[in-house]
């Protein structure tokens, strides 16, 4: 099926017994047993819920993958992808990747005796340099948050497939529509769902779909026995949103491209990072392994000056974390987004204090940049 067909319809149908065309929302803790030994499948909450089962295979067909996997935040999705390590696991990592991500790694797991090598992501030659014999896995975000740099995810895949690495990439600012990584070679897609698969900024929830049995057993055993689990009403809002995610998806991106290219020509502005800009250094790459460009447009204004009044001059963008939902926010990467990492790390990754980051939501396109506009002037 088409993607909009699935997006609507997998891992649905009219309930059996009143025929409701919508997933009912099933608000139980736990299930009868007809006698000892004797059930329908389901026992207990926290390891089985038919409402969290459908958006689990709705989003798993749109990631074109056999399993999906939900969990109660991105993060906690993280988590799960990491406990498929042990101590003594080496993970190669992009350098840019989500703050919180980051703290998990460093603040989290390192406590574990996971070891983190954290590389710029741009260039393969990077990923091999940083390869050690207990390598496991390799950790990537692409676009990267907030500079949208690019990882070749077809070249990515095949050095994991060649290291016997397991390959994971957040996927969540692109989303299946944009971005299909498991078709290009990937083992592990992740997202927060928080994000643009909700999308409306009403839930905080993350999903793991990957098409090996063998990892999907070992997350499914984690999810239970860890017990982030979603609770049933946000996988159903979250259910529902996946159903507009095509149409959503398009209005982003046609608005982003809009105010990318708006601000590429305002002089308070020093620099734009949209993959979509033509003169973006990896634009061709992402032609090449992304149908769309996403939602999130960063740039770099001349001074901090400038950053602030922005800040506290825009009307329709509001300042809030997050990003993905129809409306639009903006973001100060140096102190939110990433306020939890190093600032020697911040400064080496670029993220300097006049950095801003705009998730374009689909307001009407005139608004969004007229916005724009009397707060830069
Ligand atoms: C790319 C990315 N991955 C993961 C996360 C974590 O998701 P959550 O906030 O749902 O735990 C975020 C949150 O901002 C994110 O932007």
């Amino acid at each position: 099926m088409g993607f909009s067909t699935d997006a609507i319809h997998a891992g649905q149908q009219p309930d059996l017994t009143t025929g409701a065309v919508i997933t009912p929302i099933f608000m139980t803790s736990t299930y009868a047993q007809e006698e000892l030994g004797k059930d329908k499948g389901y026992h207990y909450g926290r390891t089985q819920n038919f409402t969290r089962e459908a958006l689990e295979a709705n989003i798993a067909c749109l990631e074109r993958g056999s399993h999906g996997i939900a969990f109660s935040s991105g993060v906690a999705a993280v988590h799960a992808v990491l406990s498929l390590l042990k101590s003594g696991d080496h993970v190669i990592a992009a350098e840019e990747i989500y703050g919180g991500t980051y703290r998990l790694f460093e603040r989290i797991f390192t406590e574990f005796g996971i070891e983190f090598s954290y590389v710029n992501a741009t260039s393969i030659e990077n990923l091999e340099q940083a390869i050690r014999p207990n390598t496991r896995m390799v950790f990537l975000e692409t676009p990267s948050n907030p500079l949208l740099t690019l990882t070749d995810l077809r070249s990515a895949a095949e050095f994991a497939k060649i290291n016997n690495l397991i390959s994971v990439v957040d996927n969540t600012f692109m989303t299946p529509y944009f971005q299909r990584p498991l078709e290009l070679g990937i083992n592990i897609v992740l997202h927060s769902t928080t994000k643009y698969l909700n999308g409306h900024s009403d839930v905080i929830g993350g999903i793991v779909v990957t098409s090996n049995d063998d990892y999907h057993r070992k997350l499914r055993f984690t999810q239970a026995a860890i017990g982030a689990v979603p609770s049933p009403f946000d996988c159903w809002l979250t259910l529902r949103s996946t159903k507009t995610l095509s149409l959503r998806m398009n209005k982003h991106n046609q608005n982003a491209l809009a105010v990318a290219e708006f601000l590429e020509k305002h002089p308070a502005v020093e620099s734009v990072y949209f993959p979509g800009l033509a003169d973006h250094p990896q634009h061709q790459l992402a032609k090449s392994q992304m149908s769309g460009f996403g939602g999130v447009v960063t740039f770099r204004t001349r001074s901090m000056d400038i950053t602030r009044s922005f800040l506290k001059n825009v009307k329709i963008f509001t300042l809030a974390e997050s990003l993905g939902g129809v409306e639009s926010l903006v973001c100060h990467p140096y102190t939110m987004s990433h306020g939890s990492v190093p600032p020697e790390q911040k400064a080496k990754l670029g993220i300097t204090e006049t950095l801003i980051r705009l998730s374009v939501g689909i307001e009407d396109t005139e608004d969004l940049i007229a916005d724009i506009q009397q707060a830069l002037d």
